[in-house]
């Protein structure tokens, strides 16, 4: 395993399933009500350039429970702020606490402030990627199906952060992926490139669509996420001409295996990516997910941090 965690492009399939594996372990001993803390007085420092409530309040509570402990750095805060360097920052912290995790918007921060750390830096969202909640969101669907083998997931809508990072996922694991955005908000280039490198050794199905209903078609998993990511707000208008048609609701999911099921890494607007009677329907796993960042989490806490 390498000393960070920036992207799901950096782990095999098989350090991706050990994570799955430690999730598991550490969800049970968590509902058993097992103590387990190695990561005994150690600290994670969290820098929050961003908004957040799963990603801060997961990880704070989830070192934690590991018997560590976290400091919350938001940007209004720090120097980083104020213009000091990353490398600066990178350095100092390194000398001070045992790990970060940084919500920020360009993923060459993240890799820079990874590069200059001498401990492992964990993303916690960027613009380009979101592989904390990817992992949540496989940890979910195996508990639902007990395997990836066979599955099908759509996702629809922007093809932002979870969309990238979603896709290195499925190419990972052997997945089929359906991809259905409109014209003009495709995944990133270089993702789709990477993941259909990786979809040739494992056999995943990478399509990439503007026909919604093509993506949702016999899936068995329906993923969709804000059209106005954070920083976008001021394209909320635009972006909700540019996305009618894409909304996930009874209609278009009635296009789905007949027992699909619903996710969405929140926070959602009902009304737009996806219909109330989705979200808050029989299908939607939206809640589990959530409590899914926290065992996941744990795990990647616990391989990164637990030796350093
Ligand atoms: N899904 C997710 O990352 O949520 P937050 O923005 O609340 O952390
Ligand atoms: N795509 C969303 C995810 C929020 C968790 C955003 O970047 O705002």
């Amino acid at each position: 395993m390498k000393k960070d965690l920036l992207s799901i492009h950096d782990l095999s399939r098989e350090e991706i399933e050990l994570i799955l594996e430690r999730s598991s372990d550490l969800k049970r001993k968590r509902k058993e009500g097992v103590s387990y803390q190695p990561l005994k007085g150690k600290c994670l420092g969290m820098i929050f350039e961003k908004s957040s409530t799963r990603t801060r309040v997961s990880f704070e509570v989830g070192i934690y429970q590991l018997g560590g402990y976290a400091l919350f750095l938001s940007h209004r805060d720090i120097q980083l702020g104020r213009g000091e360097t990353i490398a600066d920052t990178a350095q100092v912290l390194s000398r001070y606490i045992d790990g970060i995790m940084i919500r920020t918007y360009r993923q060459s921060d993240v890799e820079e402030l990874a590069a200059v750390a001498d401990i492992p830096v964990i993303n916690g969202l960027t613009d380009l990627l979101h592989p904390c909640q990817v992992l949540a969101d496989l940890f979910t669907v195996q508990e639902r199906f007990g395997s990836f083998a066979g599955l099908k997931v759509a996702y629809v809508g922007d093809g932002n952060n979870m969309a990238n990072s979603w896709l290195y996922a499925a190419a990972k694991l052997g997945l089929a992926i359906s991809i259905g955005c409109p014209p003009g908000y495709e995944p990133d280039d270089g993702v789709l490139l990477e993941a259909r490198e990786d979809a040739r050794g494992s056999g995943a199905r990478i399509v990439v669509t503007h026909d919604p209903v093509e993506a949702v078609t016999d899936a068995q998993v329906i993923i969709t996420d804000v059209w106005a990511s954070m920083g976008q707000e001021e394209e909320h208008e635009k972006r909700l001409r540019d996305f009618a048609g894409y909304q996930v609701n009874t209609v278009l999911a009635g296009h789905a295996d007949p027992s699909y099921l619903f996710m969405h890494c929140l926070p959602a607007h009902r009304g737009e990516e996806v219909a109330a009677e989705v979200i808050d329907g029989p299908h939607s796993i939206v809640v589990d997910e959530a409590e899914n960042r926290l065992h996941t989490q744990k795990a990647v806490m616990e391989l990164l941090m637990a030796a350093s």
